[in-house]
């Protein structure tokens, strides 16, 4: 659709300037509902009608021509399958969260990059709003405290996690999915299965020990800057997560159980959208993944291995988080 078009269609019956002006504000912010997602504000709120002034439009920067790009103020740090991309779904719908697209890997990956490049990936904010990234390995790198704090030392951490051993075969279950000719996860978590040595150099059973991650990340920043989302949780009652996580990042609590309903079929709770729209988001198994059959000498070997590591994390965090 071009904007000439429009513009000379509008200013044909209403030749003067003022006339085009506010017909013109008035496509724009119905264009924004048309391109923005669900959200509370915008489902309810109409348009202006013609002739009032126009109160600033509600959420002119998905446009993309208002606002400012910032870097972001809270980060998803971890972790991988640990429900990250869910978490940042169900935050998008609160309209005072705007959230880059795509993981930016900035503080693990291409940190030579800059802080410039790193806020060009950001999409532009208006005044309350907050700008967010997840990015899951960051929780894992050893030097992306070190970076996020020279950025910002009062950035807001968010860590979803999740039980590492049924963490660590949905890890295994995703690459296989996408290398078919890999080994048996029991190959790859054993140097030895014979005398069960764990590899803990393989990322999937390395990502799990979040108690010697945090650690390096408490060398930087404070507990207070981290807020722990269970991602056990985030399936079983997403809304009340999801106030916790509004309270962390002192958002109003905008995202509640009118936002989600429970697929029975699927045994996952979705967020709803509006009609018409794309299909449902939901949390849980991602189709087509089978996941594997592992012996359960191999499962209580790598139930043993975490045990210590969870009691120290719990006892790190404050928090149960009921795995063992
Ligand atoms: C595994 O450990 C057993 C017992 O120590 C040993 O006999 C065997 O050679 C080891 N296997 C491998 C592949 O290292
Ligand atoms: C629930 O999940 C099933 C299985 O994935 C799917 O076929 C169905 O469309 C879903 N229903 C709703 C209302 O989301």
């Amino acid at each position: 659709m071009g904007w000439g078009k429009w513009r000379s269609r509008v200013s044909c019956g209403h030749p003067t300037a003022r006339s085009v002006l506010l017909a013109m504000l008035l496509i724009l912010t119905s264009l924004f509902y048309c391109l923005s997602g669900y959200s509370e504000s915008a489902g309810r709120r109409a348009p202006a009608p013609p002739g009032l002034p126009a109160t600033p439009p509600p959420r002119l920067s998905g446009d993309g021509s208002f606002g400012a790009r910032e870097l972001p103020q809270a980060i998803i740090i971890g972790v991988k399958k640990g429900g990250t991309r869910a978490l940042l779904e169900f935050l998008r719908v609160h309209p005072d969260v705007r959230a880059a697209g795509a993981e930016t890997h900035f503080f693990d990956r291409f940190y030579e990059r800059g802080l410039d490049w790193y806020r060009s990936l950001m999409p532009r904010t208006l005044e309350g709003q907050i700008t967010m990234e997840k990015t899951p390995s960051y929780f894992v790198t050893r030097e992306a405290p070190r970076h996020v704090y020279a950025m910002n030392r009062l950035t807001k951490l968010i860590v979803v996690v999740r039980d590492p051993v049924t963490r660590a075969i949905s890890d295994y279950t995703q690459t296989r999915t996408k290398s078919p000719g890999l080994p048996s996860f029991q190959n790859l978590a054993f140097k030895n299965i014979t005398t069960g040595l764990i590899d803990t150099s393989w990322s999937a059973v390395h990502i799990g020990i979040y108690a010697k991650h945090l650690d390096n990340w408490l060398r930087y920043f404070p507990l207070s800057r981290f807020l722990f989302v269970s991602g056990e949780r985030l399936v079983a009652d997403p809304a009340g997560e999801m106030g916790r996580v509004q309270d962390f990042l002192g958002l109003k609590r905008v995202v509640t159980d009118k936002h989600f309903y429970f697929n029975q079929t699927k045994g996952f709770p979705c967020l709803k959208k509006p009609e018409g729209s794309s299909r449902p988001r939901c949390l849980g198994k991602s189709k087509g993944r089978t996941h594997p059959r592992i012996p359960p000498d191999a499962l209580l070997r790598l139930r043993e291995f975490y045990r210590p590591f969870n009691l120290k994390f719990y006892q790190m965090t404050g928090l149960n988080f009921g795995w063992d």
